[in-house]
């Protein structure tokens, strides 16, 4: 096998059975989504580099040491998309839809590109799904958001969930608390890691996110965020929290919690399940009420999360997931059973919508009762050299073993 062109590290084929899996959960957030009210969109793979540079952060780890770009024949910047929120922002202001709709309320799903290190739940090649809410500043807003993150996961029946809600406060009162956490950290500097003395200089707040054990020490001491959120984030954390308890979602409030993207403000969640190992987050999210303005278009505040699917798929029981199974079996023996057999099955397709399986190697009639079997096929269509005189064609439930020969016509009618 050593000469042959394999794929590339962090990426992954979905293999025959595991499409079952992917189909499944596709559907899933298309029907659950709509009952929110939300609609999907759709935007391209590759973007301006600039876009993500300006939205996610130039001193974010994606942004710094993560992204796919590259310079086209054009000397066009480009870059794989690492998230969507920056696209369906960029889509946003483009289309003004502002204008258009006071509430803009969508979600997505597809592939994201970060150059990671590859392991369990973390690829190079992920895929997304995710809401953004446009338009309203409100806590319901907010509610809405978060509880329909928990409420997706409880309905695939996911156990272990851990929701963690932190309120990062506005602007103001963020760069109030970014001076008090520096002026703690600095006494500490030396003994701080190398990614978090330069963090110190561009975001302080970063480093709250340590996975470092000593380093947590040192920030169990640190000023809390919470403290220095003003009467205006408070309330809105507090009425967020209210909603949520008013449909009974649990949470923990973690004070720690900033998440890694610049662009929020105001209310951070995650939420990860014990299921997954060190890579625990399902999905996270937050408010980016600053990010339409700072993309160049109207001030508008917006609210979403993002989740990945390879990360579910680690978390869902796959074995609950059911492959849909045959209805129709066709077994033929002899050239002119296997034409016949060819068109009835291509009429119970057309007429009765029904999924049906024609045997294509010639196989004896054992080996094709046993495929029949392999893929659990409700009925089996028998056509030999008896059936083609007669006329009749014998058809037999798999499950009761129950066996009749019935006329063409009555075969057709026979399934509903
Ligand atoms: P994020 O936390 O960077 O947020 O990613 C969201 C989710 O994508 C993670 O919780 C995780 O499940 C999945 N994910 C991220 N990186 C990888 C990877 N390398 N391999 C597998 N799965 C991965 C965002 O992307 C924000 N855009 C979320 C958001 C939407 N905030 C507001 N609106």
């Amino acid at each position: 096998m050593k000469d042959i062109i394999k794929n590339i590290k962090g990426t992954k084929d979905a293999t025959l059975e595991e499409t079952v899996i992917w189909q499944y959960i596709e559907e899933y957030i298309h029907k659950f989504f709509i009952t929110y009210g939300y609609s999907e969109i759709r935007t391209p793979t590759f973007e301006n580099t600039e876009l993500f540079i300006k939205s996610i952060g130039g001193d974010s780890d994606i942004v710094s040491k993560e992204m796919y770009s590259w310079i086209d024949q054009g000397k066009n910047k480009l870059t794989l998309r690492p998230e969507f929120t920056a696209s369906v922002v960029r889509h946003f202001i483009q289309n003004q839809l502002h204008k258009k709709n006071p509430m803009h309320k969508m979600y997505y799903i597809g592939s994201s590109f970060r150059r990671e290190r590859p392991q369990k739940g973390r690829l190079r090649e992920f895929h997304q799904f995710g809401v953004e809410a446009f338009g309203s500043k409100f806590p319901e807003q907010d509610a809405e958001i978060i509880s329909m993150a928990y409420n997706f996961y409880k309905g695939l029946k996911i156990q272990d969930l851990n929701l963690e809600i932190n309120s990062i406060g506005s602007k103001q009162s963020r760069d109030e608390y970014r001076k008090a956490l520096k002026g703690y950290l600095e006494k500490y500097k030396s003994d701080l890691s190398e990614t978090s003395q330069k963090r110190l200089e561009s975001n302080p707040l970063r480093i709250l996110d340590t996975k470092i054990d000593f380093e947590k020490e040192i920030i169990k001491d640190a000023p809390k965020i919470i403290d220095y959120l003003d009467k205006k984030d408070h309330h809105h954390f507090s009425n967020t929290l209210d909603f949520l308890d008013s449909i009974k979602i649990p949470y923990t409030i973690n004070n720690y919690l900033v998440r890694g993207l610049d662009y929020y403000s105001q209310t951070v969640f995650e939420i990860q399940s014990s299921l997954l190992g060190s890579q625990n987050a399902l999905c996270g999210g937050g408010r980016y009420d600053y990010l339409v303005e700072e993309l160049g278009g109207q001030a508008t505040p917006a609210i979403g999360f993002a989740a990945g699917i390879e990360r579910l798929i680690l978390a869902i029981d796959t074995k609950k997931i059911m492959n849909k199974t045959p209805d129709v079996y066709m077994i033929s023996m002899g050239d002119e059973a296997i034409q016949f057999s060819f068109k009835i099955a291509d009429k119970l397709r057309n007429d009765k919508n029904l999924y049906i399986v024609n045997d294509t190697l010639r196989r004896t009639m054992k080996s094709q009762l046993k495929d029949a079997n392999r893929l659990m096929a409700k009925h089996v269509i028998i056509i030999g050299e008896e059936e083609i005189n007669s006329k009749k064609l014998t058809i037999k439930n798999m499950k009761t073993g129950e066996q009749k020969k019935l006329s063409i016509e009555n075969i057709i009618r026979f399934f509903k």
